[in-house]
């Protein structure tokens, strides 16, 4: 028997319907469960085929864990390795690398020093450190946010160089990144589950939070087509299995804003019911294809495009804007309909969604005199 366990969190909802959608497939050979653990010792294999990580961004225990069981031959969704590697900034140097444009973006160091560092651990570091250059090169307002964040935590909207150094005095030891800002005249959230199934949801960041995924879009297919396609190229070029991007659209132009979310928001309540049902169909589709697929003993991770072709020692474009990676085509757009419940295995049928947030105006503050130091 293959078995696809699901790890998660605090989630109510999500969990129990995935476990029941796969079970109620009734594939022959397969069946999902809850997991549960109860010692980890080296050499001792998981017992899983496939496990559904939703939580292990919050539990480094949990993220060691799915190492070893993907070294066993787990496939595991989604790669705890490479998730556990880039972060937002590296991953918008990569998105230039699909075609798709991302907004200019900088790196800024910790306001605070790292724990266990002193002023001698940054003596590679040119103080002050160049902003003029940086803030001409952004623009303003711009963005703040951290590199590794999510959850619209310690998100600003900074509209100068004195906001933005009263912001970042805030910040602690977290280290941010300065973004221009995409002034859109329309925002959408995708969901993208095995490179390839895509939802785009049109999104309202700025409505209290059960009201933002909203089920009118603008009607233009060719546009819905192209973010599915983008969605998809990235996912594939990045290499993860299950993610939520978000893309706002300036004078027609699709920006990739926000694609690091690989446990992306699954309340019913947020999400709306119609997307609930398309992530429950298609994440239970394709556990029980990665189940199927699945080879005990080898690697059964999905790797990034970008990934193999260095390790083929193939030539990968390395230059911004550069020609897209070939990519598998998606197979839907929105608006979606909940996919027909089967009980042969067949795949999902349409596209798009994610997270927990407070909007970032709520969290633009007063102009301080505070200087950077
Ligand atoms: N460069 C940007 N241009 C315009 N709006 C932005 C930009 N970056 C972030 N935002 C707004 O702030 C919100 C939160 O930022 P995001 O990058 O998605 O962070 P998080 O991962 O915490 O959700 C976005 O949904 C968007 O509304
Ligand atoms: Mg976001």
């Amino acid at each position: 028997m293959k078995k696809i366990g699901l790890l998660f969190g605090q989630e109510n909802g999500f969990p129990q319907a995935f476990i029941d959608r796969v079970n109620d497939k009734q594939i022959d050979g397969i069946t999902a469960e809850a997991i549960s653990i109860e010692k980890v010792i080296q050499g001792t294999p998981s017992g899983y085929t496939v496990i559904l990580d939703r939580i292990s961004q919050d539990v480094p225990f949990y993220r060691t864990w799915l190492k070893q069981a993907a070294l066993d031959g787990t496939a595991v969704i989604n790669n705890p390795f490479w998730w556990s590697a880039d972060d937002k900034f590296v991953n918008n140097e990569l998105a230039h690398r699909t075609g798709v444009k991302v907004p200019k973006t900088a790196l800024i160091p910790s306001r605070d020093l790292p724990l266990n560092t002193s002023d001698q651990s940054f003596r590679n570091l040119v103080y002050p450190f160049d902003w003029d250059a940086i803030f001409d090169h952004i623009g303003f307002p711009a963005y703040m946010k951290p590199y590794n964040g999510g959850g619209w935590k310690h998100v600003y909207k900074i509209h100068d160089r004195e906001e933005f150094f009263a912001q970042h005095a805030r910040t602690g030891q977290l280290v941010m990144m300065l973004q221009e800002e995409i002034k859109y005249q329309s925002y959408y959230r995708c969901y993208c589950i095995g490179g390839r199934y895509v939802r785009v949801i049109p999104y309202d960041p700025y409505q209290p939070e059960n009201q933002r995924y909203l089920t009118e879009d603008s009607g233009d297919t060719t546009l819905l087509n192209t973010i599915a396609d983008q969605v998809a190229q990235l996912n594939q070029y990045l290499g993860y299995d299950f993610n939520s991007v978000e893309i706002a659209i300036q004078n027609g132009v699709p920006y990739v804003i926000d694609f690091w979310n690989p446990a992306p928001e699954t309340n019913e309540k947020v999400i709306g019911t119609e997307n609930f049902e398309w992530v429950v169909e298609t994440a239970a589709t394709y556990a029980i294809q990665r189940a199927q697929q699945q080879t005990p003993g080898t690697d059964n991770l999905t790797w990034g495009n970008f990934l193999q072709h260095a390790i083929q020692g193939q030539q990968t474009a390395i230059v911004p804007g550069a020609k897209r990676v070939a990519a598998k085509k998606p197979t839907a757009v929105s608006p979606a309909k909940p996919p027909k419940d089967t009980k042969t295995l067949k795949e999902p049928k349409a596209p798009k969604v994610e997270e927990k947030e407070t909007p970032a105006r709520k969290t633009a503050v007063k102009k301080t005199k505070k200087k950077e130091e």
